[in-house]
């Protein structure tokens, strides 16, 4: 039964068959929302670079369609971004049907950025010439956006210069098609992967800003960040080398172009080890957040929520009533027991030392002193907000994606559930805290 498996996400999107890792060109185009993905359609492991594909009316509920771009004589088909070409200034449809774009690398033998064209969002031609040539071998992932107040495009592709040196090389162009180098940002230089792979370029309203002020985000694709200014030519960093996710078990997160309702929202590989017992799928996405851009006490942060439209998976919803917590209290999450769920709990540490949530065998810790959240060995800072922390918990086969510190940490974890274990609990120990609020919901599949 496809979409069954005992390690299929039931809350994400995984291809039917065959590996997949960054989601890529993705877009809104005639009323649907395009994700296209990394694909070995021959294979659970990483090779053989096609891009797959999948439509969705609300983010949430995914239709696999057709393999939208094969590997050819310039190379395999590796990461890029799409955009609706709303005016037709590439000519490659009208102003009745625009065109969607799609820019991908043709590694591994040429390293040209190329070009493929729609007016069906189902059918993709490749122009015969790449459009954006070999800067250095290994140059990938070209992401484009429109920057209306110069009325150009922008192309912004990753290079490793000399040295392995990390850059974000910047291009313009009126056509999609001539693009002139403007500029570039350095990153860091061989592990060290600040803006290594994957741009993502995007202006977001800074909240919480004493005037009306707006910022430019840079990322790479272990999602560390920059904060700038940019004029259309050039990205000037104020604040470098943020983090706003925990970096192991998510990769590649990309932002949609042309959203609808002018959101920002994300999806990322979350990188989930899907292949056990025979599977024929490997890796998934995360679910979709929307980001937006908050002045805290720390400086201008990156901040994400889970997209509204998740709300429709839930099925029923329990409120807990506010309470004390002491290290005796009875577990007060043991009503609860459900294979997929969103939880959300804000509590207030007090004189408690640290905060233990157990989600099916998974423990979620809370250390109150160093404000760290540690899970499956990864940690995080997530700093206390007015001296609560509010965690929302969303709960598949394959683990949990955590939001904390008000959307200013997002840890998405890969850990895969016994399906037998379906127990939740909450304790605290060292001292009592506060139960300020919780909901739990459990989630219907959305396939
Ligand atoms: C990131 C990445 C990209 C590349 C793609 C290949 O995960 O390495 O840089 O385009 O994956 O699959």
């Amino acid at each position: 039964h496809v979409y069954a498996e005992p390690h299929r996400g039931q809350i994400h999107f995984s291809p039917k068959r065959g590996w997949t890792n960054d989601p890529n060109g993705l877009v809104y185009y005639n009323g649907e929302y395009h994700l296209f993905f990394q694909h070995n359609p021959y294979g659970v492991n990483w090779g053989n670079m096609h891009w797959g594909h999948a439509v969705s009316t609300d983010l949430v509920h995914w239709k696999e369609l057709a393999i939208a771009l094969y590997p050819d004589e310039l190379g395999t088909m590796f990461s890029g971004g799409a955009v609706v070409d709303t005016k037709n200034s590439s000519g490659f449809g009208s102003l009745q049907k625009v065109p969607l774009i799609l820019f991908y690398t043709a590694a591994e033998k040429s390293w040209t950025q190329g070009l493929a064209h729609s007016t069906d969002g189902r059918n993709f031609q490749k122009t015969d010439k790449p459009v954006v040539d070999k800067i250095t071998a290994g140059n990938r992932d070209p992401k484009v956006i429109w920057h209306e107040p110069s009325k150009r495009w922008v192309l912004v592709v990753y290079v490793t210069e000399e040295g392995d040196q990390h850059a974000m090389h910047f291009f313009t162009s009126t056509d999609l098609k001539s693009w002139t180098f403007t500029s570039k940002v350095l990153g860091g230089q061989g592990n060290d992967r600040y803006l290594f792979e994957c741009p993502e370029f995007f202006e977001l309203p800074v909240e919480g800003a004493t005037k009306k002020e707006s910022k430019w985000v840079l990322t790479g694709a272990n999602s560390q960040y920059a904060i700038g200014t940019f004029d259309g030519k050039t990205f000037r960093p104020e604040e470098e080398r943020m983090y706003s996710q925990q970096g192991r078990d998510y990769y590649a997160a990309q932002t949609f172009s042309d959203e609808p309702n002018g959101r920002r929202v994300e999806i990322g590989w979350w990188r989930t080890n899907t292949h056990q017992n025979g599977s024929a799928f490997n890796q998934s996405m995360s679910i979709p957040t929307e980001l937006s851009l908050r002045k805290t006490a720390r400086g201008t942060r990156l901040i994400r929520k889970p997209v509204v439209e998740l709300e429709a998976l839930r099925v029923d919803a329990q409120q807990l009533q506010s309470s004390n917590l002491t290290p005796t209290s009875a577990n007060a999450l043991a009503a609860f027991d459900s294979e997929l769920a969103e939880i959300k709990l804000r509590i207030k540490p007090k004189d408690a030392h640290t905060i233990h949530i157990n989600v099916r065998g998974l423990h979620i810790l809370y250390q109150v002193a160093d404000q760290e959240l540690v899970v499956d060995n990864v940690r995080a800072h997530a700093p206390l907000i007015n001296g609560e922390q509010e965690l929302t918990i969303f709960v598949d086969r394959t683990g949990v994606e955590i939001f904390a510190s008000e959307g200013e940490v997002f840890m998405p974890i890969n850990y895969n559930f016994d399906q037998k274990n379906m127990r939740y609990s909450l304790h605290v120990a060292g001292g009592a805290a506060t139960l300020v609020s919780g909901q739990l919901h459990t989630l219907k599949s959305i396939w």
